[in-house]
């Protein structure tokens, strides 16, 4: 499970069981006795909690024999605590079986205790690709935000708060044995979480195709992901009862994750986790803040990739020149970030002073997760210190 492959190969890893659809949430208890549950961790957060999401799987638990014990002390972007209490929890109400529900950082937080139950170490330890030694414990994952597609990645993002570092851990031994992908839990985003997180799936689709690490199933996914986020993220946003808005989102944001997961993310991730590890900020919006600038500094690597982009966008480029066919993808998502009315970095309520101390040393964080050797373009820390500055300030055309 440890090995790299070589260069010229590639594998793909994602869940053994997908079930999406409207309603699909109602094949939890199923699911979960299927895989021998008695006892079910259902770790979440409070949000979830308040929206009864989290009552409702405990009943269908009940109703099929299974027991069930709430944490719901996950915190956004989930922290090393949130993962030790988890698990003393877990082993406390000797449960056999985890189940996330909630968004991104509920699912990871359920990961990295599944990754702690077979694994001797501290997360640390096997922080990057494939340094998890072995499969984590049995773990259904249910997303209630459109979004990250961490219900089918092999990735979990954990925050190290003693040294402001969110780590990141990608392995198939932390990919959920089943995903539940059910529309109906994201009808209550409001609009500004839904752009966030549906800018975080259009990215994961366009840092996976344009990675050095694409393969040709990641590209298959990644470009019919971008095609469904841009004809459908306006709408979800607009209006959040668009029921077939939603079930695109949500099912274009696990697609995604498939692509991103067995493909990588780039420059825009390498850049966000920083800002997310520093100023706390959302996840999404953190990647929104950089998207069109990184798209812009990386075009010239792979002006091709960037084509088929704008195309999966349903941009009329035939006949342009290479280059315009290229930009043309950067100016679709520019036009969808503004419908959103996505911020700037500088618009988010970052303290300038605190963002110039902290700037150089989010540059050498970045390279060192190692996204930024993925992207097509390669930036030095210091061209990663300028598109900071550059994202920070209005945007230059
Ligand atoms: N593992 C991966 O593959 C992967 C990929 C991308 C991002 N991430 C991580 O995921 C985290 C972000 O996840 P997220 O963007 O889903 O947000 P989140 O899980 O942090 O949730 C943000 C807030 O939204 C609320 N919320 C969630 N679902 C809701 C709903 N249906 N209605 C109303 N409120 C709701 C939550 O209660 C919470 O307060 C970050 O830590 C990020 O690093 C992981
Ligand atoms: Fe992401």
């Amino acid at each position: 499970m440890t090995d790299l492959l070589p260069p010229a190969m590639a594998s793909f890893t994602i869940p053994p069981t997908v079930i999406t659809g409207i309603g699909a949430a109602e094949q939890a208890g199923e699911q979960a006795k299927r895989l021998g549950a008695r006892t079910a961790l259902v770790v979440t957060d409070n949000g979830i909690v308040k929206l009864g999401y989290a009552d409702e799987l405990v009943n269908l638990l009940h109703r099929v024999g299974i027991g069930a014990s709430i944490f719901s002390d996950v915190t956004p972007d989930p922290t090393l605590q949130n993962v030790n209490d988890g698990l003393e929890q877990y082993r406390e109400e000797a449960c056999n079986l985890i189940i996330s529900i909630g968004g991104g950082s509920a699912i990871d937080c359920g990961k990295g205790i599944a990754i702690r139950l077979t694994n001797d170490g501290e997360l640390a330890e096997f922080m990057g690709v494939n340094k998890i030694p072995n499969p984590g414990g049995p773990l259904i994952a249910i997303p209630t935000t459109g979004g990250t597609g961490s219900e089918c990645t092999k990735a979990t993002v954990i925050t190290d708060t003693e040294h402001n570092v969110k780590m990141m851990l990608s392995s198939p031994c932390a990919v959920p044995e089943v995903a539940i992908v059910d529309p109906l839990l994201s009808l209550s985003t409001p609009p500004h979480l839904t752009s966030a997180v549906g800018v975080d799936a259009l990215t994961h689709a366009i840092e996976a195709y344009i990675s050095k690490r694409a393969q040709p199933i990641t590209d298959a996914l990644a470009l019919e992901a971008i095609r469904m986020i841009s004809g459908s993220l306006r709408q979800a946003w607009a209006d959040g009862e668009n029921i077939e808005a939603r079930t695109e989102m949500m099912v274009a944001a696990s697609i995604a994750g498939m692509a991103f997961s067995n493909s990588s993310v780039a420059l825009v991730h390498g850049m966000s986790r920083p800002i997310g590890a520093y100023f706390h900020v959302h996840h999404g919006l953190s990647n929104a803040v950089l998207l069109l600038d990184v798209m812009e500094y990386s075009v010239v690597g792979a002006p091709d990739r960037f084509a088929d982009i704008a195309r999966a966008m349903g941009e009329p480029i035939d006949g342009l020149s290479p280059m315009c066919q290229a930009d043309a993808a950067i100016n679709s998502v520019e036009r969808l970030v503004n419908d959103l009315h996505m911020p700037r970095l500088g618009e988010i309520g970052i303290d300038q002073p605190k963002f110039e101390a902290v700037v150089d040393q989010m540059a050498s964080d970045a390279l060192a997760s190692g996204s930024p050797g993925n992207n097509p373009r390669q930036p030095t820390k210091e061209e990663i210190v300028g598109l900071y500055h550059r994202c920070f300030q209005p945007r230059q055309v």
